[in-house]
C-alpha cells in the first residue's frame, strides 16, 4: 500500500494572528464576549484544517474550552492555531488566545481550545487527510496528547449513541 502522503505543522499554522479589541466587541459585564472570540477560533482553525487537507472542512467537535482570564476593552487579542495531530479524516487542532497590552507588552493566556474538524470529498463524504509530522518537543507532545482526547471523545461519542439507542426503546 502507498504510504500516506504527510505535512509538517508549520505548513498549515497560524501564528499570532492580530485582533484588536473595540467597543461594540463587549459584554454587559465590560469584558471581551466569549462568544466572539470562539468563533474566531472556528474560523482561524477552518482555514488550518483546509490548509492541510486541501479539502473544504466542517467543524465535527469542540472540547476543552477554558476561559483562563477575560480580555478588556482595548486589548489586543492575538489567535495561535496549528494541527496537533490527523487520522482518517479528521483532524485535532488546539486554539491559544493571549491578550497583549500593546502600550506595555504585557500578556495574558484568555483561552485554550481544541477543534475537530473533518475533511469532506465533492460528495459530502469524508475523506483522508494527509498525516502530520511533529518537528520540535512540544509538537510531539501536542501530537500524543491529541491521541488521549481523540480516543475520550470517541468512547463519549459511542455511550452517548448507545444510550439514545436505549432511550428509544
Ligand atoms: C462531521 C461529520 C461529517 C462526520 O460524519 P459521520 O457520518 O459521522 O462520519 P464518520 O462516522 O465516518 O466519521 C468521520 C470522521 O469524523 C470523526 N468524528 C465524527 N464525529 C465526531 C465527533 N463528534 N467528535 C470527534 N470526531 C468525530 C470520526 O472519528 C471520523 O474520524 P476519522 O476519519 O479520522 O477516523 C458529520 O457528523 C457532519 O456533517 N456534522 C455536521 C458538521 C457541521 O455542520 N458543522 C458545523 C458547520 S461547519
Amino acid at each position: 500500500m502507498p504510504e500516506k502522503p504527510s505535512k509538517s505543522v508549520s505548513a498549515s499554522a497560524i501564528e499570532k494572528h492580530v485582533y484588536k479589541v473595540f467597543p461594540n466587541d463587549m459584554n454587559a459585564h465590560d469584558t471581551v464576549f466569549g462568544g466572539m472570540i470562539m468563533a474566531k477560533c472556528d474560523r482561524l482553525a477552518l482555514v488550518v484544517a483546509e490548509r492541510h487537507s486541501a479539502h473544504v472542512c466542517v467543524t465535527a467537535a469542540v472540547d476543552s474550552i477554558h476561559f483562563r482570564a477575560p480580555a478588556k476593552g482595548n486589548d489586543t487579542l492575538l489567535f495561535s492555531l496549528s494541527l496537533n495531530r490527523s487520522w482518517g479524516s479528521s483532524m485535532e487542532i488546539g486554539a491559544r488566545v493571549v491578550a497583549e497590552n500593546s502600550y506595555t507588552g504585557e500578556t495574558r493566556h484568555i483561552l485554550s481550545a481544541f477543534f475537530t474538524f473533518v475533511a469532506l470529498d465533492e460528495n459530502d463524504k469524508p475523506i483522508d487527510v494527509p498525516a502530520v509530522v511533529p518537528e520540535d518537543r512540544r509538537q510531539k507532545r501536542r501530537f500524543d496528547n491529541a491521541e488521549i482526547r481523540r480516543e475520550g471523545r470517541l468512547k463519549t461519542r459511542a455511550q452517548l449513541a448507545k444510550v439514545t439507542e436505549d432511550d428509544r426503546d
